[in-house]
């Protein structure tokens, strides 16, 4: 103990962790372990060339073009989207940092390279249609730089491959079905397939990391949780006008969210069966949605009183929401599925 202080102090904090294959696995954590170095493995073998394709796709469709109504309207999901690549390269450049063990931290290294592409390919793509955002919007901002800047690991990995992923596949599915530009159309495929493998991480290791903190721990993680999850509902509001000016509504977007988020859910209670159905946390983030987005529709004038005796009925499981209701609407069966490695 007191030598590992003084080498770290002699080396300025730097350690080599020695001891990392010292751990013995249980027959299960060996098995998760092999579906981590797997996401590795599958993102070597399913490569793309961001620079190949992108070109590629230009020579097969012409230069791309947006029309300037739909440039402006889906000027907030550009910033998202590129930035929130930029996002995802640093943090998971911080999880392959931080993850100690071999195969999570091939993982996320696999990862991060994986993000690099889609940050310079998003950036090469925006700038050829002349729509290269700015910044991202307070809401959205928060919840990368949240994930970005919390210490704690379990936190971090909730953010980026529970919540980031989920949205990111979320936005590009929806944007692709618009088929607002056919080279954009042709090249969200390559991202989705990409992030979906990515959620693996968090499935892996997220509900071990809950199992293993104290009540008090639990409370402040879902605290964490809560405040990603709304912060991504004031986002999708501050998009309302937009969205629904190019014919998007949001509550389909929420649909869309919720079938992705209901298949990782099904991953992690297969592997680990104590993962709660319907915790108080997802309750509120239902009873909230309600709330901004009563599902009377964008148009109806919902009175505030009739608006927040909903949302307390969907939080209570006592109404079906917005959520469920627009889970099922839409195409339902082109949902592109998430690979678990
Ligand atoms: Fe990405
Ligand atoms: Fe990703």
């Amino acid at each position: 103990m007191i030598r590992s202080r003084i080498r770290r102090f002699v080396n300025r904090g730097g350690e080599l962790p020695f001891g990392m294959f010292d751990v013995q696995y249980t027959e299960q954590e060996a098995r998760r372990a092999r579906r981590l170095e797997n996401i590795y493995h599958v993102g070597q073998d399913r490569i793309w060339d961001g620079r190949e394709v992108l070109q590629e796709l230009i020579a097969k469709h012409g230069q791309p073009k947006l029309a300037e109504r739909e440039k402006q309207a889906l000027g907030r999901i550009f910033a998202i989207i590129m930035w929130g690549e930029l996002a995802a390269w640093k943090i998971s450049a911080q999880l392959a940092d931080r993850l100690e063990a071999l195969e999570p931290k091939l993982a996320a290294s696999s990862q991060a390279h994986d993000e690099a592409r889609h940050f310079y390919v998003m950036h090469d793509y925006l700038h050829a249609i002349d729509a290269m955002p700015k910044e991202m919007d307070f809401w959205s901002r928060r919840v990368v730089e949240l994930t970005l800047g919390v210490d704690d690991l379990a936190k971090k990995l909730y953010g980026m491959q529970l919540t980031i992923e989920v949205i990111a596949l979320t936005i590009f599915q929806r944007v692709r079905e618009l088929e607002v530009e056919p080279v954009l159309t042709e090249l969200l495929p390559y991202y989705e397939r990409d992030e979906a493998r990515h959620v693996g991480l968090g499935t892996q290791l997220v509900p071990s990391l809950i199992q293993g903190m104290t009540p008090a721990q639990q409370l402040d993680f879902a605290l964490f949780e809560l405040d990603l999850l709304l912060s991504t509902l004031m986002g999708l509001k501050g998009m309302e006008p937009d969205l629904l000016s190019i014919g998007v509504d949001p509550r389909s977007i929420l649909g869309v969210g919720f079938r992705k988020i209901t298949e990782v859910n099904k991953v992690m209670k297969s592997e680990f069966p104590d993962f709660p159905d319907d915790p108080p946390i997802t309750r509120i983030f239902h009873g909230v949605s309600e709330l901004l987005f009563p599902q009377e529709g964008a148009g109806a004038a919902v009175p505030l009183p009739r608006r927040a005796k909903h949302a307390a009925l969907v939080a209570a499981r006592r109404m079906e929401g917005v959520i469920e209701i627009w889970s099922r609407r839409g195409r339902v069966d082109a949902d592109p599925p998430i690979v678990h490695a």
